[in-house]
């Protein structure tokens, strides 16, 4: 038995934050972005008083809508995100309370930009061993809650916006979800992380002064660990499972900066049409990135077809997957 993706619903918020909008708010220019990141827009949930929860449990209302599926079929709801509405408790809680699943139960997971890979296979697990039957993902980030905007070296990198997937079992084992490479390196927690509002740092006025509640990022060593470790995860994927380049019918990247998805294409031996690209509208969203394209190129997917996804995150978290898509365009 196999897990596999049945339906995608998503959500993105109205309001668009152009590279120009961001030029008059730190010293910036469209074409530094551009050409260093490859992010034109990205998406922000501006309301206050708003947070995950709200953009997820849209997604899921979508996906409800458009697979038929009825809310109290679902046993399980699992929330993949590292801007949860509250330390606690879990976001996947409060969805399941707005959009009124009764019969369910989950949590969140916290795996930093590769939150996707990492929960997907979480629920797959769910779903192969028979413990779940219907299982919601939803992947949902509000970024610009935790981004610094007077930083002009992380500001110009992220967005929001949510995701849900059903996830189902198939005896059809010729799709799904065939394999998984996952790693942790906890040496990333020094150039990666929003250092306070936790544990170890609870708020202060001095947390506060010193901007210790946004995210803080070496960028260049980050850079160096992302091109090297999903370049080489998705690479030993193919190797693993004697996939050449012409196998593949789309590479879905996590969406972090242009320069990373083409250097691991290369890597892979891939042209640039079958590596899949949003980045340019909706930035960095974190866990979401990759279900964001999911979800926007769905209809491009046919049954059968082979995806690499493959990303890297805070952690560091990194890893690949090779899954085969369940279903024709709809
Ligand atoms: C953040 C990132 C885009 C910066 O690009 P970079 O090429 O490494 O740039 P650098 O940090 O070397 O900075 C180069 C110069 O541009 C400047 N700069 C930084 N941000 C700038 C901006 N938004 N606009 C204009 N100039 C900027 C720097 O101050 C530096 O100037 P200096 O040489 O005078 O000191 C890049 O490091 C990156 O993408 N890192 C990984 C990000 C990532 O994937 N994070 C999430 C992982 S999930």
């Amino acid at each position: 038995m196999k897990a596999v993706i049945k339906g995608i619903g998503g959500y993105i918020p109205e309001y668009i934050l152009t590279n120009q909008e961001l030029s008059t708010m730190v010293d910036t220019t469209d074409e530094w972005i551009m050409t260093r990141i490859g992010v034109k827009e990205r998406r922000i949930l501006k309301e206050d008083g708003l947070g995950t929860s709200y953009m997820g449990t849209l997604a899921v209302e979508n996906l409800l809508n458009k697979t038929g599926v009825s809310k109290d079929e679902i046993d399980m709801l699992i929330c993949a995100t590292v801007t949860p509405d509250m330390l606690f408790p879990a976001t996947a809680n409060i969805i399941c309370d707005k959009v009124g699943i009764k019969n369910a139960w989950g949590y969140d997971i916290n795996a930093g930009c590769s939150g996707f890979i990492f929960s997907l296979t979480t629920a797959a697990s769910f779903i192969e061993t028979g413990r779940a039957k219907k299982i919601i993902l939803v992947t949902g980030e509000r970024m610009s809650s935790i981004t610094n905007y007077q930083d002009r070296t992380t500001c110009p990198l992220f967005g929001d916006g949510a995701v849900a997937m059903l996830i189902e079992a198939t005896e059809d084992s010729s799709v799904g979800l065939m394999d998984e490479i996952l790693h942790v390196d906890g040496v990333g927690r020094q150039y990666l992380f929003q250092k306070a509002g936790g544990s170890m740092y609870p708020p202060t006025e001095e947390t506060i002064r010193n901007r210790e509640h946004y995210i803080y990022q070496d960028g260049q060593v980050v850079f160096k660990y992302a091109v090297s470790r999903m370049a080489d995860v998705s690479v030993e994927m193919m190797e693993r499972h004697n996939l050449k380049a012409s196998d593949i019918a789309y590479l879905i990247p996590h969406q972090a900066n242009l320069r990373i998805i083409d250097a691991t294409a290369k890597r892979m031996g891939l042209k640039k049409d079958k590596v899949l690209i949003n980045i340019e509208k909706f930035g960095n969203t974190a866990g979401t990135s990759i279900p964001l394209v999911l979800w926007e190129f769905e209809k491009k997917f046919k049954k059968g077809d082979t995806l690499i996804l493959s990303a890297f995150g805070a952690g560091f978290t990194w890893g690949a997957l090779y899954y085969k898509w369940g279903y024709d365009p709809v």
